[in-house]
């Protein structure tokens, strides 16, 4: 038996979805355990890719696919996504369970986020615009829609004309729009047609898991976001809006702490972010164009472009602390074969002039110290032999695992399934 959390340590999209995938053909269930559809989780295989966005990526082996009790779920994009993967012969129908106590993001946390970001101007955060931090706003203050709560219409037609109520007066008042407004009828019709189609799905899944974890399964916990998206750690308040570390894993699924047997941290070999907020290693030169299209750094939910730059182990050391990392997969390694030389982050020069190398509790104006590495200037991409890997791969690996404290379990040379070489690790499942 093994619980294996997968987890971002950099600003999400280290590639979190191949891993998962990679793991999947040994795990009997994959379980989301926050966030939603901002996420984006590309796989890859044979010529085909997917891109999950709320559905476990287990999904695509028909593998048992929980969303635990701490995603936030907007229905109508859940089932768009059912119906895409449908149209790709992949059925949920039997695999797929949703937690009854997860929160729904409803169309004002769609339209309040998008309205947010506008008001905020050139400090906005940059949101996917999912409606992810305002349902999560609504959960916290105790006044949020479960899931589960769509099972009983009675109940949840009244708590939708309250809450209706109050968010036409917000939209009036705070944003002053007064020609538009939420519709209580308009909107139960709709949901009632989102609860017929997404009513055989809801379970009790910390009951699920737990079994699942008494039987001797193999779980994985996929998070999405990453590390310094945490809403506790992260880069606040350029952050997302929910617990993005394994820790998140318990408490967004309903299993003790004790039940985790592993934390796989996911590591791109450079790093990148979207949207807002401080990025100590990020590149404007030609360096930072090179890792943006050899990496092909386009966000997968929103398209957006990603700023990249060179690879920062203070965070990741980070990371391997405050998630209980016991290995890392180091991904698109492949992306720095045209690069004379890599530069590694070790440590940070601060506003005060002293160096750390350790994180302070602002990125902002501090300058990165650079270690120097030689690239290995050949083409790697689909490499599967780890005796074929250039000797500078190997010293740059190295370098990472001494600096950030893990050892490498898996190294990615591409972005298909194939395109991957596990490296000799006890605890993977
Ligand atoms: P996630 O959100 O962490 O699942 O990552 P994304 O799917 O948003 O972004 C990772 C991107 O890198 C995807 O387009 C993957 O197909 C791609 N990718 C993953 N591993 C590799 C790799 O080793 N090499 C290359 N070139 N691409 C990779
Ligand atoms: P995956 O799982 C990268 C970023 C947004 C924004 C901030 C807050 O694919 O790695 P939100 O909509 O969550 O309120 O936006 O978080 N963000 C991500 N960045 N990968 C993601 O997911 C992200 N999900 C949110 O760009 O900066
Ligand atoms: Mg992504």
């Amino acid at each position: 038996m093994a619980c294996i959390v997968v987890v971002g340590t950099q600003w999400g999209d280290e590639g979190k979805g191949k891993v998962v995938d990679l793991l999947t053909n040994k795990a009997d269930a994959v379980v989301r355990y926050q966030g939603g559809n901002n996420a984006g989780h590309t796989v890859m295989f044979g010529d085909k890719k997917f891109i999950t966005h709320l559905i476990p990526s287990g999904i695509l082996q028909k593998t048992t696919s929980i969303l635990g009790n701490g995603v936030v779920i907007d229905p109508e994009e859940l089932i768009n996504e059912i119906n895409g993967l449908k149209e790709m012969n992949i059925s949920v129908d039997k695999y797929f369970y949703i937690s009854d106590q997860a929160h729904l993001v409803m169309p004002w946390h769609k339209k309040f986020d998008l309205l947010r970001e506008e008001q905020k101007g050139n400090k906005k955060i940059g949101t996917t615009g999912r409606g992810i931090g305002p349902a999560y706003e609504d959960k916290i203050r105790r006044s949020g829609i479960r899931i589960g709560d769509l099972l009983h219409k009675g109940d949840f037609k009244n708590k939708l004309e309250e809450i209706v109520d109050e968010k036409n007066q917000i939209l009036n008042f705070s944003f002053k729009i007064n020609d538009e407004t939420f519709n209580a009828e308009k909107l139960f019709l709709e949901f009632e047609k989102y609860i017929e189609k997404l009513k055989p799905f809801i379970c009790n899944t910390p009951d699920l898991i737990n079994n699942l974890i008494d039987n001797n399964k193999n779980i994985i916990f996929e998070g999405a976001q990453g590390s310094f998206l945490d809403i506790d750690h992260g880069t606040y308040p350029y952050v997302t809006s929910s617990n993005t570390l394994s820790g998140g894993a318990c408490t967004g699924s309903g299993i003790g702490p004790t039940r985790i047997t592993d934390v796989l941290g996911i590591v791109k070999a450079y790093t990148t972010r979207v949207g807002s907020g401080p990025f100590p290693t990020e590149l404007f030169d030609k360096y930072g164009m090179l890792l943006q299209s050899e990496g092909n750094e386009f966000g997968a939910t929103t398209g957006r472009t990603r700023r990249c730059g060179w690879f920062d182990a203070v965070l990741v050391r980070n990371a391997v602390l405050i998630n209980g990392i016991t290995s890392i997969a180091v991904m698109k390694l492949d992306v720095l074969d045209k690069f004379k030389y890599i530069k590694i982050a070790i440590g940070y020069k601060l506003p005060n002039g002293k160096i750390s190398g350790n994180i302070p509790s602002s990125l902002e104006n501090v300058t990165p110290v650079y270690e120097e590495m030689p690239g290995w200037n050949c083409k790697t991409l689909g490499i599967t032999d780890y005796e074929k890997l250039p000797l500078e791969m190997i010293a740059y690996l190295e370098r990472i695992s001494e600096i950030v404290g893990a050892s490498v379990s898996i190294i990615s040379t591409g972005p298909k399934r194939e395109n991957s070489i596990f490296v000799k690790h006890e605890n993977l499942l």
